[in-house]
Formats: C-alpha cells, sequence, structure tokens
C-alpha cells in the first residue's frame, strides 16, 4: 500500500486514552478512537440503522452505539452485541511523529 493513501485526521494530544472523535477521510465517516493508547479507525456508521458511533460509547474494547445498543469489537469491527449483526469497516491506523493518521483500505 502507498504511504500516499493515508491521511492525517488528529494530533496525539486531541485524543486522550479511552476517548474518540469523529473525522472525515474523504467523504467517509470515521470514528477515531483511543483505546488504551492504541488508535483505532471504524466507519462511523452503524450498520444497523446509520447512527454515528462516535456518539456512542466505549465499553472495554467495545464500541455500543447510540440507538439500539448494539456494540461492536473496536480493534476488529465484529458485531458483539444485537441488533447488530454485520460487522463495521475497520481502517489502517499509524502515527507518524504527532499525527493520527488514517488509510481507509481495510486492514
Ligand atoms: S443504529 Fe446502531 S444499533 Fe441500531
Amino acid at each position: 500500500m502507498a504511504d500516499s493513501s493515508f491521511v492525517t485526521v488528529a494530533k496525539t494530544a486531541d485524543l486522550q486514552p479511552g476517548e474518540m472523535m469523529y473525522v472525515e477521510v474523504g467523504d467517509e465517516p470515521v470514528c477515531l478512537i483511543n483505546l488504551d493508547g492504541e488508535y483505532h479507525a471504524l466507519n462511523d456508521t452503524c450498520t444497523h440503522q446509520e447512527a454515528s458511533l462516535s456518539d456512542g460509547e466505549i465499553q472495554g474494547d467495545e464500541i455500543e452505539c447510540p440507538l439500539h445498543g448494539g456494540a461492536f469489537a473496536i480493534r476488529t469491527g465484529a458485531p458483539v452485541a444485537f441488533p447488530v449483526v454485520t460487522p463495521v469497516e475497520v481502517y489502517r491506523v499509524r502515527v507518524v511523529g504527532d499525527e493520527v493518521q488514517v488509510a481507509l483500505l481495510e486492514r
């Protein structure tokens, strides 16, 4: 994968452990999460009914959707709580200096 596919979306100082934020990469809505110092990026749109996952809550290593309580594993995007049954896309994330960068290719 070419390095140019990574886009800077935040500074590391913008996102402390346990926090998440909504960012966009191109036209794609992305939920950027700092999970105990590891950065993860998921498509922000819940696969159930289009809620914004960045309005939800981090519970351990899962993210809970704000609308119906469905949840996904942050590391893999796998559905872990009903009514979510379809995985959400997860993207590549890297830190370069103090910049957090996301590439839309699935990891
Ligand atoms: S929209 Fe996310 S669980 Fe329903």
